[in-house]
């Protein structure tokens, strides 16, 4: 799968790897940064990750904040990107299923890093489930 990942300075070293644990998995990963942890506004970043999955140039995005709210609230900006903020494995299962969420949002600064692994996993494995769901997904839009 080809994978955009973002982050400001709160996920920089989470991001890291999640880009190492990704490609050894065999996907395509670009990495729009940041790489230090050097402070950064998350917006920047966010839109880079949300203007890749907009326009289909990936398949998936991966964003990480500290809360995750910063780069979720800027990805859902775009009619075309549906990220969802998961802080256990179950929800990072339940927004693909559900939500058919083609953003994985991470909050760095509260989940552990193999809590972080774990969600990543859980959300590239899970599939969406269409039915109930295609029709509630078919009724976001933007206002
Ligand atoms: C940065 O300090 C912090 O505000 C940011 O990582 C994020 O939590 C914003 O939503």
């Amino acid at each position: 799968m080809k994978i955009a990942i973002g982050n400001d300075h709160a996920g920089t070293t989470y991001k890291e790897t999640i880009v190492t644990h990704l490609e050894k998995l065999g996907h395509q990963v670009i990495n729009f940064g940041t790489n230090t942890n050097d402070s950064v506004d998350y917006p920047d970043f966010a839109h880079l990750v949300s203007k890749e999955v907009s326009d289909a140039k990936v398949d998936l995005g991966i964003l990480l904040c500290g809360t995750g709210n910063g780069v979720a609230i800027t990805a859902n900006k775009y009619s075309k990107v549906r990220a969802g903020l998961a802080w256990s494995k179950e929800i990072a299962s339940i927004i693909k299923q559900h939500n058919n969420a083609n953003v994985l949002v991470l909050p760095a600064r509260f989940i552990a890093e193999v809590q972080a692994i774990e969600m990543v996993d859980a959300y590239l494995n899970a599939e969406f489930e269409g039915g109930r769901h295609k029709r509630r997904v078919d009724k976001i839009s933007s206002c």
